[in-house]
């Protein structure tokens, strides 16, 4: 069965974007065939690139981003298997879109799938260092591993 997974944070500009690139490349070097995406809570950068910041620091390990911004819509909640936020404020919004248990049980917290890292939330990186999203990046690396190996 082919696998899949939402990432979502805020704005669909610097977190989940390289979320989804990242166990997308992973999964192919893994061989394995995961339909993954990512979406906002809020619309503000709709049909944006994800934010040139991110891009470099991606771009450095090798993850090429071209997604385009898109707000979080209910039929996310039926396309996908798996929906991981980024931190308990996004979690507390599609909590309140989830419609059924169903629904709820697909709400994965990022910070549940770190095995290497101990960290509450992959923070936003909108109003930090470049270290900042380099960061957010090793963080997403170790979330993507662990759902590879889920899947394996
Ligand atoms: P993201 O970061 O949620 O990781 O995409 C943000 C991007 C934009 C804004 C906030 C967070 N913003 O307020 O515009």
């Amino acid at each position: 069965m082919k696998e899949k997974v939402l990432f979502v944070c805020l704005g669909n500009i610097c977190r989940s974007p390289v979320a989804e690139e990242i166990l997308r490349t992973r999964a192919r070097s893994a061989g394995l065939e995961i339909h993954t995406d990512s979406a906002g809570l809020i619309s503000y950068h709709e049909g944006e690139l994800p934010d040139p910041r991110m891009r470099r620091c991606a771009a450095n390990r090798g993850y090429t981003l071209t997604h385009r911004a898109r707000p979080v819509v209910q039929d996310d909640f039926t396309r996908f298997d798996i929906i991981v936020p980024m931190d308990a404020d996004n979690l507390r919004r599609l909590q309140r879109m989830a419609r059924t248990a169903n629904e709820q049980a697909k709400l994965t917290p990022a910070w549940t799938l770190l095995r290497h890292h101990e960290a509450s939330c992959v923070p936003d990186p909108y109003y930090g260092t470049t270290d900042d999203f380099c960061h957010v990046i090793e963080l997403l690396e170790d979330v993507a591993d662990t759902l590879i190996e889920k899947f394996g």
